[in-house]
């Protein structure tokens, strides 16, 4: 990776991939790229509004900035996705085919994560294998699977080196996520922090996986940067980092903030959502051929997030 295009920055893993990839390759070889003008993505960087879905200014940037590795972020999430699939596959399947097209005319790397969306209730629920049946229920999931296939398809059809992980939950403390599943594991920290108090969409005990963002963008970075002799696989990986539910994560918060208190209103589409998919994945695939090997545990990141939502609240930006 020498010259990087992220498209769809300016969402939740965007901007903090960002961010790294600035550090790690230079600030002008990394270009931000967003629907929308986004300022912070700018001031280190180059920054392009760039809708996804407009193939021509897309490889337009590609050829200006001669780019040689894309990351493709824009999706809509599952929850979101739900209330209007036509709209969630023109957009998640628009973006992939032309970052495909583009990769390959422009020979370019390609990372387009998939998610623990990509399984269905038809799933192994405890240790899903790497490679098992894999029926979604969600549009969201449908786009997944449909762009795992595309993306294998692109690699051994035209050569396009594209690889991809299934992301469980992120849970950060930057940008908020949008329309997921996984949402409530990132609102529940600042609502502990502001309220001292969260009304929670998900059961009790209902297991996801998920996983702390520095560990999330270091799978990105690790990835693109493996040996391509020693992947198996490419599109796309199991990883995760750990896995709990409202009830242990609540717990967790309470170690720390003895009187928080936790009730339910549960939110039926994230409920279907959430017991469709798996309750833990197994990752020993991307350990073995590029050395995943995740940071931080459930007790680690609550005690940072608790830390730095604390920070911004006091700060007044939450
Ligand atoms: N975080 C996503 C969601 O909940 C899953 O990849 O939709």
């Amino acid at each position: 990776m020498k010259r990087i295009l992220i498209v769809g920055a300016g969402g939740q893993i965007g901007s903090e991939l960002t961010s790294l990839l600035r550090k790690l390759y230079g600030n002008s070889n990394v270009v931000a790229a967003d629907m929308r003008e986004c300022k912070d993505l700018g001031a280190d960087g180059p920054f392009v509004v760039l809708n996804a879905l407009d193939a021509q200014t897309f490889g337009y940037v590609v050829n200006k900035y001669r780019i040689d590795t894309i990351f493709n972020l824009v999706a809509l999430l599952s929850a979101v996705g739900e209330k209007d699939p036509q709209l969630a596959w023109n957009i998640n399947m628009g973006a992939l085919m032309n970052s495909l097209d583009v990769a390959r005319q422009y020979e370019c790397r390609l990372f387009t994560p998939s998610s623990i969306g990509a399984f269905g209730p038809e799933s192994p629920k405890e240790q899903t294998p790497q490679d098992t049946i894999m029926r979604p229920l969600t549009i969201y999931g449908v786009c997944k699977v449909t762009g795992e296939l595309l993306s294998d398809y692109y690699y051994h059809r035209y050569g396009v080196d594209t690889r991809s992980v299934r992301f469980p939950g992120i849970v950060s403390n930057v940008t908020l996520p949008g329309g997921g599943t996984t949402d409530y594991a990132v609102e529940i920290y600042y609502e502990a922090v502001r309220d001292g108090r969260f009304t929670c969409p998900i059961p009790a005990d209902v297991y996801m996986d998920m996983m702390y963002m520095p560990d999330a963008l270091n799978a990105c970075v690790q990835l693109m940067e493996a040996d391509p002799t020693r992947l198996r696989h490419r599109n796309a990986f199991n990883v995760t980092a750990m896995s709990f539910t409202p009830e242990i994560i609540a717990d967790e918060i309470c170690k720390h903030i003895p009187a928080f208190e936790m009730d339910y209103r549960i939110d039926p589409l994230k409920e279907s959502i959430a017991r469709s998919w798996p309750n833990a994945l197994d990752d020993h695939c991307a350990r073995e051929e590029w050395g995943w090997n995740p940071k931080w545990t459930l007790g680690d990141m609550t005690e940072d997030m608790l830390y730095v939502v604390g920070k911004k609240c006091e700060r007044g930006e939450y």
